[in-house]
């Protein structure tokens, strides 16, 4: 099965972020463990990151046609923008909310998810195992 995941806006820069939430990894480092991991669960795992919203909504759209499962990340996007959650609430494909902080446990501005109820999963605050936890679901829903 193949496998969206969609990082957006600042997720570019992970390392460069506060470590205590973000972990410290590169982007790069993350996609290759997400790359691993998905290969050790039979998944074929395709990772885009972009700053720009117009385009995640574009690869939403592509993905439409191949993606068996979807996860997403959107970063700041999660909090306010509608445009993400229609692009998003356009599969039939289970969508998986993650994000690599606690976003329930940090500023207030932070907790409104307007993707929340329409992901299949949500993984919170696991830092980059929320994307193997992500992975995990999705391969089990599909077998
Ligand atoms: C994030 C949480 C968001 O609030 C933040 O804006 C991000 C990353 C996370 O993965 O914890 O950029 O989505």
């Amino acid at each position: 099965m193949r496998v969206a995941v969609l990082n957006g806006v600042n997720l570019d820069v992970l390392e460069r972020r506060d470590p205590e939430h973000y972990g410290g990894l590169t982007l790069n480092q993350l996609e290759t463990r997400i790359y691993e991991w998905a290969r050790d669960l039979e998944l074929l795992a395709e990772c885009r990151q972009t700053n720009s919203e117009g385009e995640y909504v574009g690869w939403c759209h592509e993905a439409l046609d191949w993606a068996g499962g979807v996860i997403a990340n959107p970063g700041a996007w999660t909090h306010y923008s509608y445009a993400i959650r229609d692009a998003l609430a356009l599969f039939d494909a289970p969508v998986v909310e993650v994000h690599l902080s606690n976003i329930e446990e940090r500023e207030d501005w932070r907790r409104h998810s307007v993707i929340a109820d329409i992901a299949a999963e949500r993984v919170l605050g696991k830092g980059p195992e929320g994307y193997h936890d992500a992975l995990a679901f999705l391969a089990e829903r599909g077998s």
